[in-house]
């Protein structure tokens, strides 16, 4: 374990990959947002467009979305003076460090991670090497600032344990301490948003299905629509969290409520217990379109004006080579690359 105390610094992001969807939006963006407005800690927030090109993205789209999900994250309440907000290929840092940390995991740290097995799948010949080496990169993200704290929803906390196993073993073999041990945030209600049409599976850009997700660009009417057409069971709520034991669908609408309105899940079921579906989907569908829209019509308006976008992520990018150019040289000394 670390005995340096390191100044406290948030760090998180987000792949540039598709809509985002109520599942980044409640466990992850919301709570940037939280924590940047909180003001006890540095906050830095990436989109990560290395990560995304680990599976095929094409070029027109990948820019198109990477200035939509700054817009994104700006329409979310993100200040661009408060927070560093970040394209990751913009900081060439991030890749220079993640390649000594390809140097320091291990191969079967790499291969026992859950989401190289699922995205690779049976094929992982055809695989791209980015992907299987993609939590050597997310490590060096959050590392070269000397990150203490990353908001994550429950899906990154194998790679945030990696993360820490890598600065472990880094502090280990060059005998310094000089990488703190990360921890992972995974808080609130919403840290794991399941598919509205299947409540055992994870709400994902992935999902074939588009009525399995919310997407930030979703219109109020697809909003409360996809909520009414939501998969449940037949029984009323239950008071207390105990009853939504093995019921998965009901449980994610009730969790969703609860990330919507900054609740509890007790808090939720102590106003809604006893409710049939009929009665709560459409009080969950205001909520829902009254927390997002406002989201979305930002959203669209950041859009119209992409130099505005370029030049955040400039000066974003300017603001946090500041910090990671002398973290990397000082790795660079550590590792014995001459010049450093
Ligand atoms: P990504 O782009 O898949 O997701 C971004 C964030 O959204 C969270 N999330 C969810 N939370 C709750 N319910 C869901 N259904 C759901 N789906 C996604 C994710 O947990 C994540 O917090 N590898 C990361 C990006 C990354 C990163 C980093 C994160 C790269 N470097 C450094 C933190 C620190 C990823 O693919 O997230």
């Amino acid at each position: 374990m670390s005995e340096t105390t390191f100044t406290p610094r948030v760090f998180s992001g987000i792949q540039p990959s598709g809509n985002l969807h109520l599942g980044n939006y409640l466990g992850a963006l919301k709570r940037f947002v939280d924590t940047q407005n909180a003001g006890s800690a540095e906050t830095v927030y990436c989109m990560v467009d290395l990560h995304a090109i680990t599976v095929w993205q094409s070029p027109a789209d990948l820019k198109r979305q990477t200035r939509e999900l700054c817009a994104g994250f700006i329409a979310a309440g993100i200040d661009p003076t408060k927070s560093i907000l970040i394209n990751q290929s913009q900081v060439p840092e991030h890749a220079q460090l993640a390649w000594i940390f390809n140097c320091v995991a291990r191969m079967g740290w790499m291969g026992r991670m859950t989401q190289w097995k699922d995205k690779a799948g049976k094929n992982a010949e055809a695989a791209s090497l980015g992907l299987f080496a993609y939590p050597a990169l997310m490590a060096a993200d959050i590392l070269i600032y000397h990150a203490t704290h990353v908001p994550v929803g429950e899906d990154q906390k194998q790679h945030i344990e990696l993360t820490r196993d890598i600065a472990t073993k880094f502090n280990h073999d060059y005998e310094v301490d000089f990488f703190p041990i990360t921890e992972p945030v995974i808080e609130g209600a919403a840290t794991r948003v399941m598919s509205l049409r299947d409540g055992t599976k994870k709400m994902s850009k992935s999902d074939p299905s588009d009525a399995s997700r919310i997407n930030l660009t979703d219109d109020a009417d697809t909003i409360a629509k996809k909520i009414r057409k939501a998969k449940t069971d037949p029984e009323a709520l239950p008071s207390e969290a105990a009853g939504l034991e093995n019921r998965p669908d009901a449980r994610n609408l009730v969790n969703i409520y609860a990330g919507l309105s900054d609740q509890s899940v007790d808090q939720v079921l102590a106003e809604v217990g006893g409710m049939q579906f009929g009665t709560f989907k459409p009080m969950l569908a205001e909520l829902a379109v009254s927390r997002l829209s406002p989201i979305t019509t930002e959203m669209s308006r950041l859009m119209d004006d992409q130099s505005e976008i370029d030049r955040i992520l400039a000066q974003g990018a300017e603001r946090a080579r500041a910090i990671a150019s002398p973290i990397l040289q000082k790795t660079y000394d550590i590792v014995g690359m001459v010049g450093a």
